[in-house]
């Protein structure tokens, strides 16, 4: 086993409150095809790079390769910061003051969040911690590669494609779903990465710790 692969196994998450195993086992068996298609796209492309054949095979191939590329990163976020007994982030953390400066607290930004994961369509709510302008935001994604904020770290990322919750709540069950969701974030996972986003980016950054 490569050392990414071992990663990879460590952020499956298991015995989760409202999510199931079988949950799971068939969400990570969808994310282990978007890591299989990632690199089988990332080998045509570069022998088409290699012979300079970059015609219409080459464009769409690399738009399709952003799809699988940010599949593979955006379920790996999801997935390491599911944890079991999750609630609210510590009153002390760095995440609750920030949410406090930026939606007036940790009440407010989840109302915000759950609402951006409920509107519709295939896609993900993120929340974004922007280092170089440092600003934190609600982001709708759709699909898994469209409405970036280029630069900005992921903080916590939820999945709100069906396959995320048919098995658990069926096709209209994803308020039920991100209700789940909320008992089993790892805010400690979240602090880390908004400490590796605070340390990441200009000496400017009033935030830089
Ligand atoms: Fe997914």
């Amino acid at each position: 086993m490569t050392s990414i692969e071992k990663a990879r196994r460590e952020v499956r998450p298991w015995n989760l409150d409202g999510i199931s195993e079988e949950q799971i086992a068939q969400h990570w068996a969808l994310y282990e095809g978007y890591v299989k298609n990632a690199a089988a796209l990332r080998e045509k492309l570069e022998l088409l790079s290699k012979v300079e054949n970059f015609g219409p095979e080459f464009t769409e191939l690399k738009r399709h390769w952003a799809f699988e590329a940010d599949g593979v990163i955006l379920h790996e976020l999801y997935f390491e910061a599911l944890r079991s007994g999750g609630a609210s982030p510590n009153e002390a953390a760095d995440v609750t003051k920030l949410l406090k400066k930026f939606f007036g607290g940790f009440a407010a930004w989840k109302k915000e969040f759950t609402a951006i994961g409920k509107m519709r369509g295939t896609g993900w709510a993120i929340l974004y911690f922007d280092p170089r302008a440092a600003v934190m935001t609600n982001v709708w994604i759709e699909s898994h590669e469209y409405g970036h904020p280029a630069g900005a770290a992921p903080l916590l990322v939820m999945d709100v494609w069906e396959h995320a919750y048919m098995v658990d709540w069926g096709a209209s069950g994803r308020g039920e779903y991100i209700d789940a969701f909320f008992k089993n974030v790892d805010w400690a996972t979240v602090e880390s990465r908004l400490h590796a986003a605070l340390n990441s980016y200009a000496p400017e950054n009033p935030n830089r710790r």
